[in-house]
């Protein structure tokens, strides 16, 4: 792993105004929010529903502005441009839950591909764009690739239009694929191919993949790393495996202990803790406050920082002091 992440954020802050009666309010998306994704490492981005995540990879894309803090792309400060340079699009992909959704109707499958082909020059002439096209069906598994190349997205299953998704985004040889739930619409049979499919991007190709996912079972399949957001914060951060077996917040605790286990019952239902937080004026003290089950007097004034709690963990929560970092965990 580059010791320089190739995407850094640094205390993003996003607000939205949202209409409330006759007056504006902001709608505090994101706060202060920090991680970082290395070269050719999957990080998942997880957190119940509203919790920031496609916030986060919007203005990561910079498909939306971000109303504080920085992000820097390989080393360089992004934001300070206005204006996005065609190579950052390039190196910088996103793709969908809704593959339908962002397909035309009335293109063909090869026709998507041919676009960022010839948009960002990858290819010229018909003959060496028709070979990279095939090339490119064939690399995320839809054989076989001339037919496919002349078929409409209404005639292919869900699980071909996430891979066409998926073509589409290596056409332009990306740095990084940012995965807005990219399996949360297939079945589940379907759902590991493509897991899979971006397994073997990051393997083989070294791109780098931010895996938005509410599936815990997902970011602890793909994922290296794994980071919690709650109420627009970075609550927890650390290797997948550790923050699924050992979590340290209460806030990821309380998510995994929502997993319906092997017989279907759940342990601690999320929702029967309190309800959704306030991201409009939200109180002061810790977001998770009014739902932690471990809440004292501080966490309803002080918000906690995200801080290392060992060498490869943070955590954001009183409960956890900085420690004499070990290289245990
Ligand atoms: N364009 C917008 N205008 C106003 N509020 C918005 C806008 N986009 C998102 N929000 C709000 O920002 C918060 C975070 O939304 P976001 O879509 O990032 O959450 P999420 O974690 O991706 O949720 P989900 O898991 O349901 O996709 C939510 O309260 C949402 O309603
Ligand atoms: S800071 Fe307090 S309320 Fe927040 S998660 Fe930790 S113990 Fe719970
Ligand atoms: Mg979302």
């Amino acid at each position: 792993m580059s010791p320089a992440p190739l995407i850094e954020v640094r205390g993003l802050g996003k607000t939205f105004a949202v209409r409330d009666g006759l007056r504006t309010r902001a709608l505090h998306a994101l706060t202060d929010v920090t991680f970082e994704v290395h070269r050719g490492e999957a990080v998942a981005l997880v957190g119940e529903s509203g919790s920031g995540k496609s916030t986060a990879a919007r203005v990561i894309a910079r498909l939306l502005p971000a109303s504080s803090g920085e992000l820097r792309f390989d080393g360089a400060d992004v934001l300070a441009r206005r204006r996005v340079p065609l190579s950052f699009r390039a190196r910088v992909q996103l793709i969908f839950q809704d593959p339908f959704a962002s397909l035309n109707p009335v293109h063909t499958i090869g026709y998507h591909l041919e676009r960022p082909l010839l948009r960002h020059g990858k290819a010229r002439g018909r003959a060496a764009v028709a070979a990279r096209v095939h090339e490119l069906l064939d690399s995320v598994g839809l054989a076989p690739a001339a037919e496919l190349a002349r078929k409409h997205p209404h005639q292919l299953s869900g699980g071909q239009r996430q891979r066409v998704a998926i073509a589409r985004a290596l056409a332009v040889a990306p740095d990084v694929i940012l995965a807005d739930e990219p399996t949360s619409m297939l079945d589940a049979s379907i759902r590991v191919g493509v897991l899979n499919l971006l397994r073997d991007l990051k393997e083989q190709r070294g791109i780098a993949l931010l895996l938005i996912t509410h599936d815990l079972a997902s970011a602890r399949y793909l994922a290296d790393r794994t980071v919690v957001m709650y109420a627009g914060h970075v609550v927890e951060v650390g290797p997948s495996a550790l923050v699924m077996a050992a979590p340290l917040h209460p806030y990821t605790r309380l998510l995994i202990s929502a997993v319906p286990d092997a017989r279907g019952s759940f342990a601690t239902p999320l929702a029967a803790r309190g309800g959704a937080p306030r991201l409009i004026d939200p109180p002061p003290g810790c977001p998770f406050a009014a739902r932690c089950p471990e809440v004292h007097d501080r966490c309803r004034r002080e918000l906690p920082a995200l801080r290392p709690v060992s060498v490869s963990r943070l955590a954001r929560c009183h409960l956890h002091q900085p420690a004499a970092l070990s290289a245990a965990s």
